[in-house]
């Protein structure tokens, strides 16, 4: 067993906690944050994805102890004084889930995708970088959608008629 602290969605939590302990289970079983969910366990469905130290990780492959001393957002902490954060209005307004099992993981790595204000856009460019995450309903077109929608409402200056897009030969 060891003690651990850590800052969760602005919270200040301290635990003690088994040392193989995941993160995403800390998460779920000792601070109730069922929002990050458990997919597979193998680093492969990113529905665990949630934001450590500024950056997206799948919270299945990481110690809870290894985040002691860290700053963790989760999808319940992406809210601001009752208003949803613009990539989870997004995901709404677009429609981008049917089971919304895989949702709360493509919105945390949305998140961290658009808060670096990606150069380009289009399709190709969104796919790559929400390579990690997988979702087995919507056959994704409306989760781009989303995307491209936060991204609008993040950037209000992208032109999003003339996404950036592959040289042509
Ligand atoms: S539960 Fe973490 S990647 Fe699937
Ligand atoms: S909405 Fe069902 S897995 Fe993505």
């Amino acid at each position: 067993m060891m003690h651990i602290e850590m800052n969760v969605n602005g919270q200040p939590v301290a635990r003690t906690v088994e040392d193989r302990m995941l993160l995403a289970d800390f998460l779920r079983r000792e601070l109730g944050l069922t929002g990050t969910h458990i997919g597979c366990d193998t680093t492969q469905c990113g529905a665990c994805t949630v934001n450590l130290d500024g950056v997206a990780v799948k919270s299945c492959t990481v110690l809870a102890a290894q985040a002691s001393g860290g700053v963790v957002t989760t999808v319940e902490g992406l809210e601001r004084d009752g208003q949803l954060h613009p990539v989870q209005e997004a995901f709404v307004q677009c429609h981008g889930l049917q089971c919304g099992f895989c949702t709360p993981g493509m919105i945390m790595a949305v998140e961290y995708f658009l808060r670096e204000r990606p150069a380009a856009l289009d399709e190709e460019t969104i796919c790559t970088a929400l390579e990690g995450n997988i979702c087995r309903c919507t056959g994704y077109v409306n989760i781009i959608a989303a995307v491209r929608h936060a991204a609008q409402h993040m950037y209000p200056d992208l032109n999003l008629a003339a996404p950036a897009a592959a040289a042509q030969p």
